[in-house]
Formats: structure tokens, C-alpha cells, sequence
């Protein structure tokens, strides 16, 4: 086997296995390091995503939704379940099956495109005629030489200080998505996108959900209108969120979790806990890339510091994903590996930062794309708005799932569409037609235009389009 290569890609999660088959499809010689280990020590490719992110809080949240619907939801239909009861370690055997097909699905697809992959740690040795040496610590060592390299090493979770994971009473993600027993009660810090899913998920299954929240508003990127509703929906479901708390000390007993913290108006609390998920963001992962002895410069928060094309201070050395600036998301890591390998290749890679769209995963959805309304007025952008909302949508009727609303924001002038913000049934299916409007820069009116299919959500989308103008048909 060939130890030099055109491109070695360091990390095999969404941004480096994707940015590894693009390269390879560019008929680039290409390998791939990866060293996360499956519960047997073997590889398990995909990154965090696919381990302990994207691909596993997904199937929880599906089961635990099946749950709750044949709890609750199932009987409006007129079907009466009798006997539920919950299998927590199938759920959670289900989980794990569907990351190893994953898992699985990548090794094939590396064979597919003739990418080399490596399972071991990655490091940079030194710079050597013809590129970077690349040690590869792993069952064996072993070194490759590299003309390019693409570091994706992805990011880790951030502890509180004096509260380290032990991923059995102080979880992050990883512990979260693997918890053996419904806690009765169960803390989480930080109301952000990991807090709100992995809440859902746990308090679908039965637990009492506090979440504790160190800013004063809910979910301060949202636009508001849809954060409101979102919170008054999360409260009407049970979850317990407390908004403006001072975190304190943390103490993990035997079987439990002590928290202390001031609230909102100043008091101090105490709250105990079966188990307590920590969710306050993400820190990038350089750990074990010798990047300082080969002077890749990070920033001054530890990303890998990169151009707007995902160069590094090394020559031939770029980044991408949650390891670089930039919202730390899956599609967006794989936008900018596709992006990389084709500029390696000397084509025009492109990533549209105004069009990546977000999603949280809780229910209802909450979905969007570009700006919201308080980002358009502190920039003083004239704008209109239109809303529309599931109630009037005849599928979302049918469903039975009719909460939330579906908001067009549009240029005063122009009538460009600036932003669109979705909470309700499919918002993350949805969403995909507005992101597509954007990357064209259509108007509100081309979509007020287009036919849209009876019954369907995406009508809900046609129609606030149409209200962009006051001429929704349907409310
Ligand atoms: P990662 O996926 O972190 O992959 C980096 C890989 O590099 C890892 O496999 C790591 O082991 C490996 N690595 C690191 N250093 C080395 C080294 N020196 N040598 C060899 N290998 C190395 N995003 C979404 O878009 N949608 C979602 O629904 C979503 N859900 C999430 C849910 C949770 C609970 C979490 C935690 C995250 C979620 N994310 C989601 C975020 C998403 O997982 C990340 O944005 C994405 O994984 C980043 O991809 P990446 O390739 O940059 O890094
Ligand atoms: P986050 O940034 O989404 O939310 C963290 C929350 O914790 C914030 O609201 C913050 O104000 C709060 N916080 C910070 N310090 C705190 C403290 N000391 N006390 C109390 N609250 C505190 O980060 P999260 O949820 O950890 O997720 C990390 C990232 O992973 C996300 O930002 C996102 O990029 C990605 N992700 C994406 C998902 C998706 O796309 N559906 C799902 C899950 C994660």
C-alpha cells in the first residue's frame, strides 16, 4: 500500500469522511484517520454525529415520541393501547443498531471510492519534501506522507468547572443518550439545542425535566416569536425551565446530584437530581494533533484558526467543521469538506453561510433559515413579515398536530426573502424549501406562485409567503 497520498483527511466525522469521498471522487490518492472506537474497540467512522449526535439523539427522540404517542396522542384516533410499557434496553439496543449501520454505511462507502482509511490517533510529525508526515497511532504505528491535509477533528463537550463527566450521574451527550433506567428526576444545564432534545427524550420516557438556563431569555438565537412559542409549549409538556440562573456548586453523591444555584430574583436553591445532563455548548478538538510543534496556529478560543476558503496558517493544511469558526453542525462540516477538496482540486468550492439552516429536533419542530426579526431590526433592515399558522393547514388537521406558525421575513423593497422560521409538524422537512428560495434569493412572491400540493404542510409555507403581502387564502 501507497504511505503517500494527495490528500489525508484527519477525522471521520460528517465534515472528514464526506471532505475524504469528495477528494477521492476528484481522483485524488486519499486516506482517512479516524480513532473513534465502537464498545468493541473496533472503528466506528462518522464522528460525533454519528456516535453520540445527530444519529442516535434522532432514533431516541423517534422512540420516545412512539412512546408518547400511543400514551396520549393515539387515543384522539380512537385506538386504545393497552398494556404500554416501556423496554429501555431494546430502545436503546435499537439506538445502537442504527449508528452501526451508519457506522457501517461509511467503511462501505471509503471501499466505494477507494478511500484509504486508518483507524488510530492522527498527529502531524513535521513538514517533509513533497508535504506533511502524518503519524497514525493506532493498533500500530504507523506514518503517510500528505500533499494536502484536512483536519476534522470535530469537538468535544464543555464541563462546568469542578463538575467533570463521569457519564454516570454527570452526563454530556454521550452519557444522556445511554442512560439504562428512566431517572425520576433529571436536571439538565443549559436550555440549548442538546438540552431541549435530550430533555424531550427523557421526559417522553417519564422523567421530571428541570433545565436550567444561565441567560435571562429562551433560546436567545431564535427569532422570538418562535422561542416564545416554544417555551410555552416545552412548559405545557412538563418541562421545568428556569431562565437567569447563577450555577453553583455541583456535588455527585452515591446515586445522586446536588445543584446548587441562584435563580432568577436572586435566591439561592438547591436542587437533587437521579441524574444531571450538562449541555452549555462545545469546544473544539485539537487534543493530540501536535499542532503547536508544527506551528498550526488555533485562535484565541482553540479553533483551528482558517481563511473563508478553510485554510490554515500551514501551507497546504486546511480545516473544516465543528473544529473551525462557524455554527458547529453536520451539514455545514460537510459543506465545507466538499468545498476544500474541490479548491484542492483548483475549483470553486462554495459554502453559502446565510443559507445554512438549523434545526432542533423537540416537539413541535423548530426550524429556520437566515435572519430573524430581532437580527433584521438591530440592523435596521426595512422588512415585511408574514405568518401563517398550522391550525388553518388542513394536514396538520388530519394529523392532529396543528401547533405553531410558519414566518416569512421579506426585503420592504425588494421583497427578497431574508428569513423563514418554522415551529410545527415537519418544520425540519419544510424548512429545506425555504433554504432552496434563499440559495436562489427568490422573493416572497415566487413562492406565493408555486404550487403547492393538497393536502400538505408545505402549503402552510405558500401560505405565509402569501401573508408576506396580506394575501393568505386560508386565513
Ligand atoms: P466530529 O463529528 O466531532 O468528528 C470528528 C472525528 O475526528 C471524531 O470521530 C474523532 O474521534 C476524530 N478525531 C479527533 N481527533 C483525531 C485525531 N487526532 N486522529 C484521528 N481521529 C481524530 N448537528 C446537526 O447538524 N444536526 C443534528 O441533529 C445534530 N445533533 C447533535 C446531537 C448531539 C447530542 C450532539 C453532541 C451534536 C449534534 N450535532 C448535530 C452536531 C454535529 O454532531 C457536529 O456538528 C458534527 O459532528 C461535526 O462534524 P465534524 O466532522 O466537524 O466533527
Ligand atoms: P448550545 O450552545 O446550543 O446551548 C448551550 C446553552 O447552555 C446556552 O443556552 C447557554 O446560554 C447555556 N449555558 C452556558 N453556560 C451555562 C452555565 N454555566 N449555566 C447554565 N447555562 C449555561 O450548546 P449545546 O446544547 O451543548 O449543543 C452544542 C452544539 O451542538 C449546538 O450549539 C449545536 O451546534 C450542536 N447540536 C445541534 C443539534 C441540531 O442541529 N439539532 C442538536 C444538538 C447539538
Amino acid at each position: 500500500m501507497s504511505k503517500n497520498f494527495d490528500v489525508v483527511v484527519i477525522g471521520g466525522g460528517p465534515g472528514g469522511y464526506i471532505a475524504a469521498i469528495r477528494a477521492a471522487q476528484l481522483g485524488f490518492s486519499t486516506a482517512c484517520i479516524d480513532e473513534w472506537k465502537n464498545a468493541k474497540g473496533g472503528a466506528a467512522p462518522g464522528g460525533t454525529c454519528t456516535n453520540v449526535g445527530c444519529i442516535p439523539s434522532k432514533a431516541l427522540l423517534q422512540s420516545s415520541e412512539h412512546y408518547e404517542h400511543a400514551g396520549h396522542a393515539f387515543s384522539d384516533h380512537g385506538i386504545e393501547v393497552k398494556g404500554l410499557s416501556l423496554d429501555m434496553k431494546k430502545m436503546l439496543a435499537r439506538k445502537d443498531t442504527v449508528v452501526k449501520q451508519n457506522n457501517d454505511g461509511i467503511l462501505y462507502l471509503f471501499k466505494k471510492n477507494k478511500v484509504t482509511f486508518f483507524h488510530g490517533r492522527g498527529s502531524f510529525v513535521k513538514a517533509v519534501e513533497g508535504g506533511h508526515e502524518i503519524k497514525i497511532a493506532g493498533a500500530t504505528e504507523e506514518s503517510i506522507v500528505a500533499k494536502h491535509v484536512i483536519v476534522a477533528t470535530g469537538s468535544n463537550p464543555r464541563a462546568l468547572p469542578g463538575a467533570d463527566f463521569d457519564e454516570k450521574l454527570i452526563l454530556s451527550n454521550t452519557g444522556a443518550l445511554a442512560i439504562a433506567d428512566v431517572p425520576k428526576r433529571l436536571g439538565v444545564i443549559g436550555a440549548g439545542v442538546i438540552g431541549l432534545e435530550m430533555g424531550s427524550v427523557w421526559r417522553r420516557l417519564g422523567s421530571e425535566v428541570t433545565v436550567l438556563e444561565a441567560l435571562p431569555a429562551f433560546l436567545g438565537a431564535v427569532d422570538e416569536q418562535v422561542a416564545k412559542e416554544a417555551q410555552k409549549q416545552f412548559t405545557k409538556q412538563g418541562l421545568a425551565i428556569s431562565l437567569g440562573v447563577k450555577i453553583g456548586a455541583i456535588t455527585a453523591g452515591k446515586n445522586d446530584v446536588t445543584v446548587n444555584y441562584v435563580d432568577d430574583k436572586g435566591t439561592a436553591q438547591k436542587a437533587v437530581f437521579d441524574r444531571l445532563i450538562v449541555s452549555i455548548g462545545r469546544i473544539p478538538n485539537t487534543i493530540g494533533l501536535n499542532a503547536e510543534a508544527v506551528g498550526l496556529k488555533l485562535d484565541e478560543r482553540g479553533f483551528v484558526a482558517v481563511d473563508g476558503d478553510c485554510k490554515t496558517s500551514l501551507p497546504n493544511v486546511w480545516a473544516v467543521g465543528d473544529v473551525v469558526r462557524g455554527p458547529m453542525l453536520a451539514h455545514k462540516a460537510e459543506e465545507e469538506g466538499v468545498a476544500v477538496a474541490e479548491r484542492i482540486a483548483g475549483q470553486h468550492g462554495h459554502v453559502n453561510f446565510n443559507t445554512i439552516p438549523w434545526v432542533i429536533y423537540t416537539s413541535p419542530e423548530i426550524a429556520w433559515v437566515g435572519k430573524t426579526e430581532q437580527q433584521l431590526k438591530a440592523e435596521k433592515v426595512p422588512y415585511k413579515a408574514g405568518s401563517f399558522p398550522f391550525l388553518a393547514n388542513g394536514r396538520a388537521r388530519a394529523l392532529g398536530d396543528t401547533t405553531g406558525f410558519v414566518k416569512f421575513l421579506a426585503d420592504a423593497k425588494t421583497d427578497e426573502i431574508l428569513g423563514v422560521h418554522i415551529i410545527g409538524p415537519q418544520a425540519s422537512e419544510l424548512i429545506s424549501e425555504a433554504v432552496v428560495a434563499m440559495e436562489f434569493r427568490a422573493s416572497s412572491e415566487d413562492i406565493a406562485r408555486i404550487c403547492h400540493a393538497h393536502p400538505s404542510l408545505s402549503e402552510a409555507v405558500k401560505e405565509a409567503a402569501l401573508a408576506v403581502d396580506g394575501r393568505a387564502l386560508n386565513f
